[in-house]
């Protein structure tokens, strides 16, 4: 499969970079800062320069063309709340933009668990991050394309232990930016799964298995 990757020099972007390169798929990483070129080059991914605020998504579109899926993996990791919104928000508006003017069929975008943070005191910008997260949400699921959105608990670097806990709906918990990775391959390659948001935290399933199992419940047949 050719599968785009907005955000592949980031924590889960160059990972699955990384995953599907190694699984024989072919990757186009987008990056912002030239410094961040040989990350994606190390994930086996072509990098191409994007920059989801300053160029159009005309820009994006055109080095989609011919993709199979696009995944949205960016995002402005607590750099203030305009950046939230042009980021997560509007940033997410113009690479939906992108994929169907490019025909690019599939996106699957990386959200967050309605959870996250509860428990602590939630700044202002946390809270519209949540927001603005949710927002994009329905930005993605009232679109024409085939969209699976991705929403995890807290993001870790451990390793990952390929095993997870996924379903429309799962206790909060943490989870290894590498299997959030590795959820996100197997669901690249699993046309079935479509037009779902699933949360998805370490647990007890492989990644395989538990996707296995959204298919078997929420899947459609006939694809
Ligand atoms: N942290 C958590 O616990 C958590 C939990 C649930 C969901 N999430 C979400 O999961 C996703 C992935 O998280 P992560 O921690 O792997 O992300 P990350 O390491 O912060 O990577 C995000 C990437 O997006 C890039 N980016 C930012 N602005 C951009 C722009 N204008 N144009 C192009 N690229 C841009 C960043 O580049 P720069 O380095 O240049 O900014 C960075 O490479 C994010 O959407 C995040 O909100 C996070």
């Amino acid at each position: 499969m050719r599968i785009g990757i907005v955000g592949a020099a980031g924590g889960v972007g160059r990972r699955l970079a990384r995953k599907l390169t190694d699984h024989g798929d072919e990757v186009t990483g987008f990056f912002r800062r030239i410094e961040q070129e040989e990350v994606v080059v190390a994930s086996g991914a072509k990098p191409v320069r994007y920059d989801l605020v300053a160029d159009g998504p005309e820009v994006l579109a055109s080095a989609l063309r011919g993709h199979d899926a696009v995944v949205f993996a960016a995002g402005a990791h607590g750099t203030g709340a305009d950046q939230t919104s042009l980021i997560d928000g509007k940033g997410v508006e113009s690479a939906i933009v992108a994929a169907d003017s490019a025909m690019v069929p599939r996106m699957i975008l990386i959200s967050a668990m309605p959870e996250s943070g509860r428990g602590r005191e939630i700044s202002e910008s946390f809270e519209h991050y949540l927001t603005v997260k949710k927002e994009a949400d329905q930005t993605l699921a009232s679109s024409g394309l085939d969209w699976v959105i991705v929403r995890p608990g807290r993001l870790t670097d451990d390793d990952g232990n390929g095993r997870v806990r996924s379903g429309l709906a799962v206790p909060y918990g943490q989870i290894q930016r590498d299997d959030v990775a590795a959820f996100i391959l197997e669901i690249l390659h699993e046309p079935r799964l479509t037009r779902h948001i699933v949360e998805v935290v370490d647990g007890p399933s492989t990644v395989h298995e538990a996707v296995d199992t959204l298919v078997g419940l929420y899947g459609t047949p006939h694809l």
